[in-house]
Formats: structure tokens, C-alpha cells, sequence
């Protein structure tokens, strides 16, 4: 068997780690020797006020058991909470090695009642804020030529669901910022990857039954969240569904299509006839850069 997966000597920041998922990465990763900083604002679930017990009792936690933590308030919404973040883990521990950017809100509301500032208080906490997390903790990485980033997106971003339109268009925002990231990384062993988690946490009680508050515990997300921000992970521009036990590889499939031979075949009639070949996904592909897909698509060849 390979060897245990350790994170000694690596520092982890792991944001919103004051309570559910955040909080159980946090623990995870102390556990297996990481140096964490647990960054939380300690707001309610909608993102409003702020609560410094929230990230000072999970420090609390990982100490008790002989860990190493240290607490941040700061918010990842601006550029400058997020700096401080940084900072932090700079400060106490003397370089960042991990980030997870998980801070998150959410508003359930229909479509037509979100507000434009429900809509702008969403982007700003999981697509801004993962994007500042990321440019404050990215030249240190480069520097050092190594670096790990997990992102937390969402079903919810990736397949839509009702009531949740700024969420799920901040988490479909954040898959993107993950791919660039994963590119932008690669050279330098700054290595990019997304989880899509489904758990019990307060932002999800009032949807989760009774009988599977236990089945569907964020410990069944961290122990990914640790793998992929370990040095024996080499996977790099991945999403993985998790939740309740499972862990699934998912992707964003591109199916061969139909080409039409010439401009004057491609009628919009044309595109009618031949739907079955334009959706069947047999032979799908998995396109890993913009440049890979274009060429799939415009350099395909006739069939
Ligand atoms: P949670 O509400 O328990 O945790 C979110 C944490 O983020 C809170 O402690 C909160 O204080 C903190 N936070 C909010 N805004 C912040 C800011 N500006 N700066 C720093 N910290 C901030 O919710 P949960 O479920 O643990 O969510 C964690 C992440 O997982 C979120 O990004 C969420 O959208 C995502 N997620 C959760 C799912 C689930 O099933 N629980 C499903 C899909 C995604």
C-alpha cells in the first residue's frame, strides 16, 4: 500500500472554515499535520453580520487535539480581506502552500425577487472572493513551484436548480476561475481542482431529511479536500461530485455533433433533421483548454 497522505510541514488556508464543510477540512487537515488558518467572517448563512467565535472556536478545536491553527476574520469579498488572509498565514507560519475556497452564502429566493445586490453579494463571496483568495496566495505558490488550490462549486452552478439563481451563477463562475487557475498553475506545480459537495451543514438543513443529517455529514467531503491538496495528488483541472460516500470524477462532455458539409446546408431545418446526431454524446469528449475544444469543433472533419 502506498504511504499515509500527510500535509506535515505544508500551511492550509481554508476559508469559512468557522462552521460546516470548512470546518471539517480544517480539522482534516490538522490532523494530518497541516498548519491552518481557519478564516471565517462568522456571518449568518444569507452573509449578513460577522462573529469571530465562529473561526476562533474551530482554532479552539484543532489545538485542543495538539494541532496547529491560527484564526482570520477577514472577509474574502475584497481584494484586500483577502490579502490579509494571506498575510496571516505568512505571518504565523511563513509561506501558504493550500488553499480552499470555501467561504460561502446563499439567498433562496425566487428569480424575479433577487434583488441586484442579492445578486452582487453572491459574486462577490464565492466567484470575487475565490478569485481574490487566488491572486493574493498565487505568487508565493509560483515562487516556490508548488501550490494547491481546491474550489468548491456546486450542483447548483453546474446543473441549475430553482430558487438559487445568484448562487448558481457564482458557482458556474468559480468552474471557470478553477480551469484558468489549472492552467495558469500547471508550470509551476500549482495544481487546481473543484469540488461539487453535497452535505448537512446549516446552509443546507432545511432541504436535508432527518434521517440523513448523519449519512450526509461534511466528514464525508474532507478527506477529497485533503487529497487533492496533498503532494501525492497530481491531478490537475478535475471536478468531483461528493457527498454521503461517494466521490465522482464529472465533466463538462462535448459530443462529436454533426457538420454540415457547406453555409447553404446549414438551415435551420437542417439542424432539425440531423438533432439526433447533434445530441447523441457517443464518442464524447472531455475537452481540457478552450484551444482543444475549438479545435474540435471547427477542425472537426466530416463524417
Ligand atoms: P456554512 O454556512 O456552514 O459555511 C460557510 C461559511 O463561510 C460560514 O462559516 C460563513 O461564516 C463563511 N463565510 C461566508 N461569507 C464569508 C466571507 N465573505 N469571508 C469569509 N467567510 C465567509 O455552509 P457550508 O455548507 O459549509 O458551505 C461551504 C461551502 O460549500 C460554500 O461555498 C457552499 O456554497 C458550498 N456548498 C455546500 C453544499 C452543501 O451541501 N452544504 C453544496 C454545494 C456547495
Amino acid at each position: 500500500m502506498a504511504s499515509e497522505i500527510r500535509l506535515d510541514h505544508r500551511v492550509a488556508i481554508i476559508t469559512g472554515a468557522g462552521a460546516g464543510l470548512g470546518r471539517s477540512h480544517a480539522l482534516a487537515m490538522a490532523a494530518r499535520g497541516a498548519k491552518v488558518v481557519v478564516n471565517d467572517l462568522g456571518g449568518h448563512v444569507d452573509g449578513s453580520g460577522a462573529d469571530k467565535s465562529a473561526a476562533d472556536h474551530v482554532v479552539d478545536e484543532i489545538r485542543a487535539v495538539g494541532g496547529e491553527a491560527v484564526a482570520n476574520y477577514d472577509s474574502v469579498a475584497t481584494p484586500e480581506g483577502a490579502r490579509a488572509i494571506v498575510q496571516t498565514a505568512v505571518d504565523a507560519f511563513g509561506t501558504v502552500d493550500i488553499v480552499v475556497n470555501n467561504a460561502g452564502i446563499i439567498r433562496f429566493k425566487k428569480f424575479m425577487e433577487h434583488t441586484p445586490e442579492d445578486f452582487a453579494a453572491n459574486l462577490a463571496v464565492h466567484l470575487s472572493g475565490s478569485f481574490y483568495m487566488c491572486q493574493a496566495a498565487f505568487p508565493i505558490m509560483q515562487k516556490k513551484r508548488y501550490g494547491r488550490f481546491v474550489f468548491t462549486s456546486s450542483s447548483g452552478g453546474l446543473r441549475g436548480g430553482a430558487d438559487g439563481v445568484a448562487y448558481g451563477a457564482a458557482k458556474a463562475g468559480i468552474m471557470g476561475l478553477a480551469f484558468v487557475m489549472a492552467h495558469t498553475g500547471a508550470p509551476y506545480n500549482v495544481l487546481s481542482n473543484v469540488i461539487l459537495p453535497n452535505a448537512y451543514t446549516r446552509m443546507t438543513e432545511a432541504m436535508v431529511a432527518p434521517r440523513n443529517v448523519d449519512k450526509l455529514s461534511p466528514e464525508f467531503i474532507s478527506p477529497l479536500v485533503v487529497y487533492l491538496s496533498s503532494e501525492q495528488c497530481s491531478l490537475n483541472h478535475e471536478m468531483f461530485a461528493c457527498g454521503g460516500g461517494t466521490v465522482a470524477r464529472t465533466i463538462i462532455a462535448l459530443a462529436p455533433g454533426w457538420r454540415a458539409a457547406s453555409k447553404a446546408e446549414l438551415t435551420p431545418e437542417a439542424i432539425r433533421d440531423h438533432l439526433s446526431e447533434i445530441m447523441d454524446m457517443t464518442g464524447y469528449a472531455n475537452p481540457q483548454s478552450a484551444e482543444e475544444e475549438t479545435r474540435l469543433v471547427v477542425g472537426r472533419r466530416q463524417k
